[in-house]
């Protein structure tokens, strides 16, 4: 159908029908970028549809729908929520801790349902977030509440259509009298933080966890200020039904995706206990890596009918339970604060903490970041603090147990000399930071702490990769003065190191070996291994491809460095300084008389010539799949976006593409088929990378 514009000679009937096109297309188009993760359209198209038919309506109240997509926007304020009785009341789980439970759990079933087989189970991940319930009446959301106590709960339905996974309308064409569906909303971590950071620009106070977060949204008499929170849902239940849906609960999860809910996609059948066990060790693996929080892992048993036999328990059912993960945050007492001397000098305040497991872990020192951080959070030696522990990242302080103050805390003072070296600090603010962070840095050049972490940065595997410089070779190095700088490396010998404390002949000659190993280097890491300030492993690979080799690079100016895609103002300022020093000049002429061979990467044309184009794939490829071509496009430069726009540069067209072709075309892209990839990428037909 043709883009229409409003005007007044436009009928009544035209224009109805042009709403009713626009609503189902926004629907579904909401659908394919909310809940299917792959979207036709640009965020653009999509809010210039939006803004049509929002005018549409406007002109035409007549038309105006409870169902339309307009209502994602928001805008009603309500006086108050009301309250609702649920149907079927909405359950908690019990909670299992070990192994032990599970098994004692499984144990339990068996031995209700006289049964010595296998039981199937469903295992899903435990979203950390906000229960609801969902109604749909003959296809339409009619209600969404808040699980409350359980019996009775918030009336939420403005604030519920405003959440984008929701499905408005259900994907059927016999949709039940009546479905209830319960799920959880939640907030994806990267949006949480975004989240945070705008509210700290605006002063507001910020929300201690995603699951806060979540439910502030949620419960906000004014819909607008929801429908301006990026909040997600997973349906994993139903309520009442008027008619079943199918005898197994993986199977209904199932329809339920085929009418359009968002289902977590790891959620899984296990057809007995051990995939069960399976599941969660591998769920717990990889839980910090999930772009949401969970909390553990629920276990239904599949068979309904097996379900109804069971039945419940007070308020619980006895056909499911909540397996948690390891607590990851716990108390402990803070028994000092050190300071730590970083590569650029810069001063960081460490907790050193009465050692405590936190999630199976035993946590001794947390990252305090700053000073502001501790006057902000006012942590003091010899309080008790809550210390947490995300996935893999440091752990850290997330607040004082002020009730168990004695009044013996001592507040924190940052140093105005460094601890390493007793000279002068300087305090500057972080050029890199829009939050008035202020950073206290030692500013002697000669200062060991720096020296030290130049060196175990300079010999680490991202740099010279010298097996065998550790962190603490790197400090007897130091302290022993055989390493001024890290160009030194390249003057060590067998002997100079057995010199050292238990460096024996053996261990001296098998560093000497990695050494002169390591004096072959890509120009990428040769970059890194500097340490010049902001030049990250990222960094200085797009460095290296831009400007091939050193020479290049130490004569630009910084004007022209920051031309380089990817490289802004500050980060040009920095190599360009670091170029303009004359003590860092000499050190490189010392490396390089040391013997160290500069390899220069191959240019960006012979890797394919993508550099900052954006491709956007449709259809099937024949010769790989989705993620093979992303790989190979995004090694040749380029980037794998979801859906067309004016940015694109081409649009790959496999077997059978979908709308994306249709859009590329009024947009005037550049359409090419694999034939036409396979160029770009520098790969031949017969799959030979030239
Ligand atoms: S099932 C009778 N499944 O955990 C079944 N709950 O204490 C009741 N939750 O209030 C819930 N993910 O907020 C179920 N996949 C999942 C869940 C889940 C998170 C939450 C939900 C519920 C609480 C149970």
């Amino acid at each position: 159908m043709e883009p229409l514009s409003m005007n007044d000679s436009m009928t009544t009937d035209t224009a109805y029908e042009r709403i009713l096109w626009l609503r189902q297309e926004l629907h579904r188009h909401n659908h394919l970028y909310h809940v299917l993760d792959n979207p036709e359209i640009s965020d653009a198209e999509y809010d210039r549809m939006m803004q049509e038919l929002l005018g549409f309506e406007k002109a035409h109240p007549q038309f105006q729908s409870l169902d339309s997509p307009t209502v994602r926007v928001g805008g009603s304020v309500l006086a108050a929520f009301e309250s609702t009785a649920h149907t079927l009341p909405m359950l908690s789980l019990d909670n299992a801790f070990s192994e032990q439970d599970i098994l004692e759990f499984d144990a339990r079933i068996k031995k209700l349902l006289q049964s010595q087989e296998s039981i199937t189970y469903t295992a899903e991940p435990k979203l950390d977030g906000l229960a609801v319930e969902l109604v749909y009446e003959n296809g339409a959301l009619t209600m969404g509440s808040t699980r409350g106590d359980g019996l009775t709960g918030e009336v939420i339905t403005a604030n519920i259509k405003t959440i984008r996974s929701v499905p408005l309308l259900l994907h059927s064409d016999s949709p039940p009298a009546r479905l209830e569906v319960r799920g959880e909303v939640f907030i994806e971590k990267k949006n949480f933080q975004k989240l945070n950071q705008e509210r700290l620009k605006k002063n507001q106070p910020i929300f201690a966890n995603p699951r806060n977060a979540a439910a502030g949204s949620l419960r906000q008499l004014d819909t607008s200020v929801t429908a301006s929170r990026p909040l997600d849902i997973n349906v994993y239940g139903v309520g009442y039904l008027s008619e079943p849906l199918s005898h197994s609960h993986w199977d209904r999860l199932c329809r339920l995706k085929h009418m359009g809910f968002k289902i977590n996609p790891l959620i899984r059948p296990c057809l007995d206990l051990h995939q069960v066990l399976a599941f969660y060790r591998e769920l717990g693996e990889n839980r910090s890596r999930l772009p949401y929080e969970i909390d553990g892992m629920v276990i239904k048993v599949d068979d309904l009918r097996l379900q109804e036999s069971l039945g419940i328990k007070s308020r619980s059912p006895r056909w499911a339970i909540a397996w948690k993960f390891p607590a990851v945050q716990a108390t402990t007492r803070l028994l000092s604060i050190e300071i730590q001397v970083g590569r650029t000098g810069v001063l960081t305040p460490v907790a050193i903490l009465e050692p405590a497991l936190v999630g199976g872990v035993m946590v001794s020192r947390a990252t305090l970041h700053n000073e502001e951080e501790i006057e902000r959070k006012d942590i003091r030696v010899g309080d008790t603090v809550f210390v947490e522990r995300a996935g893999d990242v440091i752990p850290k302080i997330v607040k004082v147990v002020t009730e168990k103050r004695t009044g013996n805390e001592i507040p924190f003072q940052m140093p105005t000399t460094c601890p390493a070296c007793g000279a002068r600090v300087n305090r500057l603010k972080l050029e890199t930071s829009d939050t008035a962070e202020v950073a206290v840095r030692c500013i002697n050049t000669q200062c060991p702490a720096q020296l030290k972490e130049n060196i175990r940065h300079f010999a680490s595997k991202a740099a010279f990769d010298i097996e065998g410089l550790g962190t603490k070779l790197a400090d007897q190095l130091v302290e022993s003065g055989l390493l001024k700088s890290y160009a030194d490396i390249f003057q060590l010998t067998a002997e100079k190191l057995s010199q050292l404390d238990r460096m024996g002949k053996k261990s001296s000659e098998n560093l000497i070996r990695s050494i002169e190993n390591s004096k072959q280097i890509p120009f990428n890491r040769f970059l890194f291994s500097l340490g010049i300030r902001h030049i990250g492993e990222n960094t200085a690979d797009i460095l290296a491809r831009r400007w091939g080799d050193l020479d290049m690079v130490m004569n630009q100016s910084a004007d022209i460095l920051a031309e380089t895609p990817g490289i802004g103002g500050v980060i040009a300022e920095s190599i360009y300084s670091f170029f303009q020093n004359s003590e860092n000049r000499d050190v490189i002429q010392r490396i390089l008389a040391g013997g160290v061979r500069i390899q220069s990467p191959p240019c960006s044309e012979t890797r394919g010539g993508l550099d900052g184009k954006s491709l956007v794939l449709t259809g099937t490829l024949s010769r790989f799949t989705r993620p093979q071509a992303k790989a190979l496009i995004e090694s040749a430069g380029g980037k794998v976006i979801g859906a067309v726009s004016r940015h694109t540069t081409y649009l790959v067209v496999g077997d059978a593409p979908g709308s994306k072709l249709e859009t590329a075309q009024k947009l005037g892209i550049e359409i090419i088929d694999e034939s036409g990839l396979l160029k770009l990428l520098g790969i031949s037909e017969n799959g030979e990378i030239p």
